[in-house]
């Protein structure tokens, strides 16, 4: 079971499955010209080629919540509607969708390589109405907008001032216009039955790398809050979580970030190999139970309408 949900025999996790980009990129261990240049600015996860199957694979998990957020927010055709923290802008692209060649998106970031996919993918799949903009969402301003909508996910997490970036997107959006975001408000939700204490370790390992990089993995508790001082009507508030057994398709998100976030960890020289190795091996022997679930971290959905003045 646990094999189709992302683990070899050998009890290690799996990098997320293989698309076009990562047939492209396979081979792509050596560094880049951004890298060697020094002009990529990657965040806490890197933006290596892994990096960019998970948030593939992560968008294909959580497209329909996102998608059925979408429609309640009224996002249709012939909008404009911008991308905060796009990455590789698989998002970007599915909004491209919605609001069609009469409508425009924009995908925000600073990783160039995250958006060197984007734009390779919008040029292979024939999207002229997606365009891609490299900026620090801490640093510099927005480009001038007059914005329908905005989507983001999982992005106020990782920059060091999320208040100030929310008043940023909230002044490019026109009266009337609505923010949609899902953003973490219990990371350390995320627990696998049967529990194991070296998971728990390793969750609160990422929680504080997180942190050390100027984050702040359950913003979500804070955005609602600034929402209403800023001038907004927060329309909607759900939280979303899965029970996921480790056959279920949503499964396939938490053991790729298993995957990809403990090899970051160590990387970032926070977790050695063989402490990585035993996280791993727990994870999958406490998967592997008969009856085995995990309950993923839990996300705010919040749907937010800008105040005519
Ligand atoms: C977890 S990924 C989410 C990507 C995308 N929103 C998605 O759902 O697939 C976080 C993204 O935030 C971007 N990011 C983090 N800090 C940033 C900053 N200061 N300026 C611009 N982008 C930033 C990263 O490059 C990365 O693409």
């Amino acid at each position: 079971m646990l094999a189709a949900a992302g683990a070899d025999d050998g009890g290690t996790i799996r990098a997320p499955e293989s698309s076009g980009v990562a047939a492209r990129n396979a081979a792509s261990c050596a560094p880049t010209m951004e890298e060697r240049m020094g002009t990529e600015k990657d965040y806490v996860l890197g933006t290596h080629d892994e990096e960019i199957e998970r948030l593939g694979l992560q968008n294909r998990v959580w497209l329909p919540r996102a998608s059925d957020a979408w429609r309640r927010a009224g996002f249709t055709a012939g909008q404009t509607l911008l991308d905060v923290g796009c990455g590789p802008g698989w998002a970007t692209l599915d909004l491209a969708g919605i609001v069609g060649p009469g409508g425009r998106v924009l995908g925000v970031d600073r990783s160039r390589r995250f958006l060197d996919v984007a734009r390779e993918r919008a040029r292979a799949n024939g999207i002229a109405h997606a365009e891609f903009h490299e900026l620090d969402l801490d640093e510099q301003p927005l480009p001038p907008l007059r914005l329908d909508g905005a989507w983001s996910r999982w992005v106020y997490a990782f920059v060091r001032d999320p208040r100030a970036l929310l008043a940023r997107v909230a002044g490019a959006l026109r009266p009337g216009g609505t923010m949609v975001l899902h953003e973490y408000v219990d990371y350390r939700a995320w627990r696998p039955s049967p529990e194991r204490a070296e998971f728990a370790w390793f969750v609160e390992q990422v929680i504080a790398s997180w942190r050390e990089h100027g984050g702040e993995p359950d913003v979500g508790m804070a955005l609602p809050l600034w929402l209403v001082e800023l001038g907004f009507e927060v329309r909607e508030l759900k939280t979303l979580q899965a029970a996921a057994r480790p056959d279920d398709f949503v499964s396939r998100w938490p053991d790729a970030f298993v995957g990809v976030g403990l090899d970051r960890l160590v990387e970032l020289g926070r977790v050695d190999r063989a402490r990585a190795d035993a996280v791993r091996r727990a994870y999958v022997e406490s998967q592997s139970t008969p009856g085995a679930f995990q309950l993923t971290p839990t996300v705010i959905e919040i749907i937010a309408i800008k105040r005519e003045r």
